[in-house]
């Protein structure tokens, strides 16, 4: 395959953001509560970039199926699959994907507290980020996973030429260490939690977790911590971050293999649920963990297979450096230079990325 970008469009897209200098970040958006919704952006179409089995509804559909709303005895947030819909041959199941209106740029922390993350045969949850002009700009994936795998996963997802290299990581398992979109099928570099209550039941059944993303001059790190584990730093009322108490990421991406500047630019945050698709549904990974057909068993199968398929958020905060870590939506004007999406479906094999180009 050729390769999709010429370097020289990357040079151009060198970020002005200042270095970061130390490890503390202050607190610039705090998405909790009953306007937990109010600042993303419903994707509103059928997924049309992993392939899924699903329609990822509007806002006003989330709304009014209860797929998205705030859980009025607990003031959590929840996002979900539907799983009271019988769906007939050849439809698609309701899910839900939304986007931050707002970008984070370098010198950002986002930090997930959650009880609860979406699993089940055929279901592929995450919460990740992405550039509007993805692959130039990059993708983060802080958590990730598919059927009933064990794990979830985190990774990166990049143009060519950012490769993982000497990472200060406490993961061991060690998928992929090239990013490059355009390589091994997009499957991105790859670092699995090596926590089993990083995902699935046994996830809830710890009482739930969080994750830390954070994105730094000096490269990308994830830090997750079962509930038993989480730093008395990290609590619904704090007001700013410093991550060097964190101790060792899970994963980490140093500059050193992965200049920030050339590969990252501001990121959209994501939460969605895909069905199936390009890396639930392909056949040599989910007979890992699941039998029968994805889409005949499962999307059109007993709704009640879906009981397990939603997000319950506790809160999400963004931590910032300096006065420009948020990037307006207001200011969200494409760039000059964009780039043409991938055609993923024309992957003959699966591919690992959560999306294409918005
Ligand atoms: C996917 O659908 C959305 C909403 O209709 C559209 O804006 C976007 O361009 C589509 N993306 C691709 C890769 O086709
Ligand atoms: C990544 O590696 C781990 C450890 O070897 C393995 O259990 C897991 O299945 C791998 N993930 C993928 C998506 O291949
Ligand atoms: C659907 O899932 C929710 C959890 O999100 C559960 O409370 C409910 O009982 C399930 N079944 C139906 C029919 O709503």
């Amino acid at each position: 395959m050729t390769r999709m970008v010429p370097l020289g469009l990357v040079t151009l897209c060198l970020n002005i953001v200042a270095p970061v200098a130390g490890a503390s970040y202050d607190i610039v958006k705090d998405f909790a509560g009953s306007s937990f919704f109010d600042d993303w952006d419903f994707f509103g179409s059928f997924d049309n970039l992993t392939n899924g089995d699903v329609n990822f509804v509007s806002a006003s559909q989330a709304q009014s199926s209860r797929l998205a709303f705030v859980d009025s005895s607990t003031n959590h947030a929840i996002v979900k699959v539907d799983n009271t819909s019988m769906v007939p041959f050849n439809e698609k199941r309701n899910t839900v994907r939304i986007s931050t209106k707002d970008r984070y740029a370098v010198g950002s922390v986002w930090v997930a507290d959650m009880v609860h993350v979406p699993f089940g045969c055929s279901v592929w949850p995450a919460w990740w980020s992405q550039s509007p002009n993805w692959p130039t700009g990059g993708e983060i994936d802080t958590f990730e996973a598919v059927n009933l795998a064990p794990r979830s996963q985190m990774g990166l997802h990049t143009l060519q030429g950012c490769t993982q290299q000497n990472p200060t990581q406490s993961s061991t398992l060690i998928n992929s260490t090239d990013c490059n979109h355009d390589v091994n099928n997009n499957q991105g570099c790859i670092v699995t939690t090596p926590s089993t209550a990083s995902y699935g039941q046994a996830f809830s059944a710890a009482g739930g977790g969080v994750w830390v993303t954070e994105y730094a001059e000096t490269g990308i790190s994830v830090w997750f911590f079962e509930r038993s584990s989480v730093p008395s730093s990290i609590s619904g009322t704090m007001s700013s971050i410093d991550t060097s108490t964190l101790g060792t990421p899970v994963a980490n991406w140093p500059s050193g293999g992965c200049n920030m500047d050339q590969f990252f630019e501001a990121q959209h945050l994501i939460l969605d649920i895909t069905l199936c698709g390009d890396f639930a549904g392909a056949p040599a990974v989910f007979s890992q963990t699941c039998s029968g057909v994805c889409y005949n068993d499962y999307v059109i199968g007993s709704p009640s297979n879906y009981d397990n398929a939603y997000f319950d958020i506790n809160f999400i905060k963004i931590f910032g450096t300096g006065g420009n870590t948020v990037i307006s939506s207001q200011n969200n004007a494409a760039p000059a230079l964009s780039i043409r999406p991938l055609a993923v479906a024309s992957f003959a094999t699966f591919v690992y990325a959560i999306g294409t180009v918005l």
